[in-house]
């Protein structure tokens, strides 16, 4: 299980003050500035929303979860996608899901404690010919091996702690 970030009120604000209060038609605008900040959309940020926009919080819940992409877990400063569509499966994406989730030390779906990185997964995002396919922070990385995998993760998290 992944630690809840501290909520950052003061960027919420600021963020909300971007967006006329009252305007409920920037809903959905202002749940992408939110999650473009935050990384997912907290209970509280969209109470703070729904106040400043002159929504319930059901409508703005409602509206979030309607659309796809927005997230209401804690998520990763890196997020690790493995297809595991039909082409990339049969190339060894299994495989490659195996390792990260060995490396990370975190389940498909998670997020590391350190909320440095998480793991998901998708079926097909078009470029079955890259297969096995890695997406890291939404740069497709075709031909991946466990190995190869393996050592950008660690690359990454050397990154992330210095
Ligand atoms: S199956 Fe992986 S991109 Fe199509």
């Amino acid at each position: 299980m992944s630690r809840t970030p501290k909520l950052d009120k003061k960027l919420i604000s600021s963020i909300l003050q971007q967006h006329k209060a009252g305007d409920a038609s920037a809903l959905v605008n202002v749940l992408h500035d939110l999650q473009a900040h935050l990384r997912y959309l907290p209970q509280e940020a969209l109470e703070m929303a729904a106040d400043h926009l002159g929504v319930s919080y059901a409508q703005m819940y409602g509206v979030a979860t309607f659309y796809e992409g927005f997230h209401f877990k804690p998520r990763g400063e890196h997020v690790v996608t493995i297809c595991m569509g039909t082409a990339c499966h049969v190339r060894g994406a299994p495989r490659l899901l195996e390792q990260a989730e060995r490396d990370l030390n975190v389940e498909s779906g998670g997020t590391t404690k350190d909320l440095m990185f998480s793991l998901e997964q998708v079926n097909c995002v078009g470029a079955c010919a890259l297969g096995p396919l890695a997406i890291v922070d939404g740069t497709y990385k075709g031909s991946m091996t466990p190995a190869k995998l393996s050592n950008l993760l660690k690359k990454m998290h050397k990154k992330g702690k210095k």
